[in-house]
């Protein structure tokens, strides 16, 4: 049977939650307080970049099962199941600004008029469950019940449709039975195992799960350095590594630091977590601090290819914070820029999509209109996002308009013997 279903927050998790939730047959509305982008949104204009978005979209909007509204009001009395996917924006100190979650707990419980399932999809703090709990039960009218439950989100950008359809598994932290039931119809249509847990424990395994996998990251980072000093290859370590079930093959891939919107902003926040707990996380402070380091290592390696970076033009091939976005926020490659234009490089910036979220950031770089227009007299070629475009791209064209043909690889995309039988002098992380 078909569930009706509000989802309020129109970013990345709330559209994906919306348009998977609609294609699989409910009926969705998709609320978000800036009437600019409900605006656009039912022109059929996505804000954001995710393959297969736009599309899933569109085909539901038109078999009607999904629409906007700006108005939370109508979402509210029309929906049972209403999930909050609003942003959860760091703080100075880390933790989690839960303005948003709070006010729109708020408004639900105003408008409530029968039993609602109000389910947290957006990654927050352990105990933001009973807040919402509490804070409903404080505004809502006297006869209506209604539950919490916290059904934490996994999905990745780039393949956060894939992800959302066929994920490794489903958590549904619920206090009730009712909620449970509710909540386990919904996902019928899909295989993965699903966890029924408290609401409390599917907070937190969404954290501890982030933080696991960025500390896959850090710690093959870590690994990479050694091999630098050694003489060692990371990616074959990271191959016998990864050979071992209990370890796993994924998230072991050297780079220039993990980035983008999650993983920095939730391990902040469980450190914050833990901190307000009375427990002191000394594993994550380190998932953290190597993270940091990385990008500084790498700005170094560049340096000691070029001694001084003082006007060097500098092309960095990738802004985004991984392929297969447009999205900037907290991307290592942003980073890299920023740091070499303090060391006084010219920089010359090339993304296949990324461009347009990337200028705002990138006051005074040249960004280029290809990767050719981008290389062109350049002292060294760095390579900051593992798009796949750029493992395609003409290496004797590049060769020919540099100044220098130093290419440094912080995503490991080249085979390394080969480039150097180019005549590249070929630099990547933990490879010699
Ligand atoms: C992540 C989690 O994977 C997802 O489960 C969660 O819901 C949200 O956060 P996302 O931020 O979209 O998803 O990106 P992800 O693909 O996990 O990559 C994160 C960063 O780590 C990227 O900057 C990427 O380049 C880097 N990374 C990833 C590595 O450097 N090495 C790896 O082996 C894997």
């Amino acid at each position: 049977m078909m569930e009706r279903i509000a989802v309020v927050g129109s970013g990345y998790v709330g559209l994906v939650t919306g348009s998977c939730f609609a294609e699989l047959g409910n009926k969705v509305i998709c609320v978000d307080n800036d009437s600019a982008k409900i605006g656009a949104l039912q022109k059929g204009k996505v804000p954001i970049y995710e393959p297969g978005l736009s599309a899933l979209i569109l085909k539901n909007v038109k078999a009607g099962r999904l629409s906007f509204s700006s108005d939370l009001r109508p979402a509210v009395r029309d929906s049972k199941v209403i999930f909050i996917a609003v942003g959860t924006p760091p703080r100075r100190r880390g933790e989690a600004d839960l303005t948003a979650v709070e006010n729109v707990s708020e408004e639900i419980a105003r408008y409530m008029d029968s039993y609602r399932l109000i389910v947290e999809k957006s990654t927050v703090p352990i105990d933001t469950g009973t807040w919402v709990e509490n804070t409903v039960k404080a505004f809502k009218k006297r006869n209506v019940s209604f539950d919490i439950a916290s059904n934490p989100e996994f999905l990745r950008e780039g393949t956060a449709i894939h992800d959302f359809m066929h994920p490794d598994r489903i958590v549904l932290g619920v206090g009730s039975d009712r909620a449970r039931k509710i909540l386990l119809k919904l996902y019928e249509p899909m295989k993965a195992p699903k966890l029924v847990t408290d609401v409390r424990s599917a907070e937190l395994i969404k954290h501890a799960s982030n933080s696991f996998l960025a500390m896959k990251i850090s710690f093959i980072n870590a690994v990479s350095r050694v091999c630098d000093l050694s003489g060692a290859d990371v990616e074959k370590v990271a191959e016998g590594m990864g050979l071992d079930r209990r370890i796993g093959a994924d998230f072991l891939k050297a780079g220039i630091g993990y980035g983008g919107f999650c993983f920095p902003k939730d391990l902040a926040a469980f450190i914050h977590i833990c901190e307000r707990l009375g427990y002191r996380p000394d594993i994550l402070k380190a998932v953290v601090r190597v993270n940091e380091q990385q990008k500084k290592f790498f700005v170094e390696t560049i340096k000691r290819r070029l001694w001084n970076l003082h006007s060097k033009s500098i092309a960095v091939l990738g802004l985004s914070f991984k392929p297969h976005t447009d999205d900037v926020r907290l991307s290592p490659a942003i980073d890299i820029v920023k740091m070499l234009r303090k060391e006084g490089a010219s920089v010359r910036g090339f993304d296949p999509k990324a461009m347009e979220k990337a200028r705002p950031e990138l006051r005074g770089v040249c960004l280029c209109k290809d990767v050719y227009e981008a290389v062109r007299d350049a002292d060294a070629v760095v390579i900051a996002t593992d798009w796949p475009q750029f493992k395609k791209m003409d290496l004797r064209r590049v060769k020919a308009l540099v100044k220098r043909p130093i290419i440094i690889d912080g995503r490991n995309m080249f085979d390394t013997a080969r480039m150097k039988k180019m005549g590249f002098d070929y630099i990547s992380i933990g490879r010699t």
